[in-house]
């Protein structure tokens, strides 16, 4: 989604602006923005279509030389991607906001204002705002932290927004309400931001504000309300390691990410399983007072996290042998849902502050479940802080907007989870080593896996001109083929749609043909007999198949199929191991396709609105 920076300082703020945008640009990119009090207490505001290097570039030629002020990196919801339609929007001569979310009764507020003779610039949301703090404040002209909490208190959706205001040119005030802010604690210098990670060249200090919280912000102060209420926020500390995110000799954070994987994945299991079981005291006490209870899991997430419940289902139905449902969270959080007795409430999220899966959870907690858990990657998240428990997966952070390392270490903690809920219903210690062993062997064969990295760009070459392709799995693996066809999709601009194997004759396969590359995923699993035999439909309508298969499941090259042999796994772990190849398969006609990789067009990577 959009980010936001803002500084007030009594150095020159410009450059940290603009350096903290771009380390949000991929949140949003469609356009950015910057707005600066100038000495001569003016607004200096800049704002371009494009990437954050245009701003930079515009800044160069106009130098913005306050020491107060604010940025944004868009992602368009109200408006084209157009200079009128970036932020900052501004009101009047003083007032600059920019504005993370959606607020759903703008047109309501825009009417109203347009009656008292507003005019309009832009077509976003963003703009009401500003005139109705402009109209405020001329009412009011004393306390400018008092005149946007009024404003606030009349805006319906979703927010996180910062505003300044040339006539108290000394502070940002800030607010909070369903899209993150959190300030950048200083030495007689603060900043604030959407994600710290924009701050990590300032300060290593943070304050979270919590849902409804609105702060003003100065050099030396910080005054922070909820509601009527004055409360107090704790700082907190973190190593903001900006190593982690230069790209070294990839070419793209994807790439770089997907072989990330093997060390990611061992630093996700480390401490969590030894040599012969499961070490279930790193999941915290409360942890274990919950799983105690649990009869049934349910799952709520999006996307490629969604896929990784989809694959935890096999595992926490096979090997826990406990009911499990998983659903889609903008779906789950307006639907009527009966809560099982004794029922888990898992969400899965990379980011921790994606704007449905957060929703699902308020829900959630509604209707009452025995616990709330979350796998996320990101400490101190919304999810995080609003679950009971949470099993961080340690991927490190994840630049690249198509998610590959925060899924296979999601489906690591799922892994270890499963087992850990199976010796609560009878697993043998025998049978946990065998799986342990499985979990301690992963790395290896995952490195073992990114060795097919030529072979899969060379076959890269066949889906250069494609326009669709089809992905199919039998098992566990349909999930997979699913999380494939979602990358090749989100990165390549491939049309891809993945089916179980067995659906294809209900209607799929009336699309197989010379054009159509089907691409399966094949382990020697109990289920290859079965795909076998559906992949004989395909070779006979003469369609083009690619199969990635387990080196003993005995396929042959010939006309029509092009086998590429994966590392042998266990059958527990092959949907980790299977989904390697296809990340790679997706990032490589990418590439061949001169596509935007690392941020393809009209995606964000945290979706922090409905
Ligand atoms: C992944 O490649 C996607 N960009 C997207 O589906 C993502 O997984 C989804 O938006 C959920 O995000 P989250 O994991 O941060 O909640």
């Amino acid at each position: 989604m959009c980010g936001i920076v803002g500084a007030v300082a009594q150095r020159k703020i410009s450059g940290i602006l603009i350096e903290g945008l771009r380390r949000l640009e991929y949140r949003g990119y469609d356009s950015a923005g910057l707005a600066v009090i100038s000495p001569d207490n003016s607004l200096h505001c800049i704002r371009t279509v494009g990437k954050v290097q245009v701003l930079d570039d515009a800044e160069e030629l106009s130098p913005a030389s306050g020491t107060v002020g604010i940025a944004h990196t868009r992602w368009a919801t109200h408006g084209k991607p157009e200079e009128r339609n970036s932020h900052p929007q501004l009101s009047g001569k003083n007032i600059a906001i920019v504005h993370n979310g959606i607020i759903e009764n703008f047109q309501e507020l825009k009417d109203e204002q347009l009656a008292k003779g507003y005019v309009f610039t832009s077509d976003t949301d963003t703009e009401v705002i500003a005139h109705l703090i402009h109209e405020q404040w001329q009412a009011d002209g004393k306390d400018f932290f008092s005149t946007v909490r009024k404003v606030i208190a009349r805006l319906e959706g979703a927010y996180g927004l910062a505003v300044i205001n040339t006539d108290t040119p000394d502070r940002i005030v800030v607010a909070r309400s369903g899209s993150p802010i959190v300030i950048g604690v200083g030495i007689g210098e603060n900043f604030i931001a959407s994600d710290p990670s924009a701050l990590g060249q300032v300060t290593d200090r943070f304050i979270y504000l919590e849902e409804g919280d609105v702060a003003e912000v100065s050099r030396d102060s910080i005054r922070i309300y909820n509601g009527k209420e004055k409360v107090s926020r704790k700082p907190v500390r973190l190593h903001l390691d900006n190593d982690e995110v230069l790209k070294g000799n990839y070419r793209h954070y994807m790439q770089k990410e997907i072989f990330e994987q093997p060390e990611v994945i061992r630093n996700t299991l480390s401490g969590r399983i030894s040599k012969s079981h499961v070490l279930e005291k790193s999941f915290g006490i409360k942890a274990q007072e919950i799983l105690d209870k649990v009869k049934h899991v349910q799952i709520v997430a999006c996307g490629t996290s969604n896929h990784a419940g989809l694959v935890a289902r096999y595992w926490i139905e096979g090997v826990a042998g406990l009911p499990c449902t998983v659903e889609i969270a903008s779906e789950y959080r307006y639907r009527k849902v009966l809560v099982p007795e004794n029922c888990l409430f898992i969400t899965i999220s990379q980011s921790g502050e994606t704007a449905d899966t957060l929703a699902a959870l308020r829900y959630a907690k509604e209707l009452g479940y025995c616990g709330y858990m979350t796998v996320c990657n990101v400490a101190n998240s919304s999810l995080v802080r609003e679950s009971d428990f949470s099993i961080m997966t340690f991927a490190g952070r994840e630049i690249g907007v198509a998610s590959t390392k925060a899924f296979t270490t999601q489906l690591a903690v799922f892994a270890v989870l499963s087992i850990a809920l199976a010796k609560r219903n009878g697993l043998s210690a025998e049978d946990e080593k065998k799986y342990v062993d499985d979990l301690n062997q992963l790395p290896l064969i995952i490195e073992q896996t990114l060795a097919l990295d030529d072979a899969i760009r060379e076959l890269s070459h066949d889906f250069g001109e494609k326009h669709h392709a089809l992905f199919l799995g039998r098992g566990a693996q349909y999930p997979v083929a699913k999380e494939g066809a979602l990358k090749l999709k989100e990165i390549s601009y491939i049309h891809a749609e993945a089916y179980p194997a067995g659906e294809l004759k209900h209607g799929p396969l009336a699309l197989v043909d010379a054009d159509m590359p089907v691409i399966a995923v094949a382990p020697n699993d109990e289920l290859l007999e079965k795909l076998k035999s559906n992949l004989q439909e395909v070779s006979a309508r003469g369609g083009q198949l690619y199969v990635f298969a387990d080196t003993q499941a005995g396929f042959q090259n010939n006309a029509g199929l092009k086998v590429i042999n994966v590392p042998h796994s266990s059958e527990f772990l092959d949907p980790v191991v299977y989904t390697i190849p296809l990340q790679l398969l997706s990032y490589h006609v990418a590439v061949l396709r001169g596509t935007d990789v690392d941020r393809p067009r009209n995606l964000a990577k945290s979706l922090t609105v409905e």
